[in-house]
């Protein structure tokens, strides 16, 4: 499974609390609140989809744009 920005040590969980604390619908603004994905940057379409649908962990076999091959994320 995948549940968290491993380089961070923050749980997807943890950052959809905060993100619902706060109102928060969109990765840079909860990045004001957190500090999380910004070392290798896997964990942000995962990141993306948890404050699209709630979900909080993925499994590994799912397929997530790297945002690299996101351009709507990182354009
Ligand atoms: S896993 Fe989140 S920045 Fe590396």
């Amino acid at each position: 499974m995948v549940d968290r920005c491993i380089c961070f040590s923050k749980t997807f969980q943890e950052l959809k609390s905060i993100a619902e604390r706060h109102s928060l619908s969109d990765l840079s603004a909860l990045q004001q609140f957190v500090e999380f994905g910004e070392r290798c940057s896997l964990c942000m379409p995962y990141v993306e989809r948890m404050l699209q649908t709630g979900q909080t962990s993925f499994p590994l076999r799912s397929r997530v744009a790297h945002p690299f091959e996101d351009p709507e994320l990182f354009g």
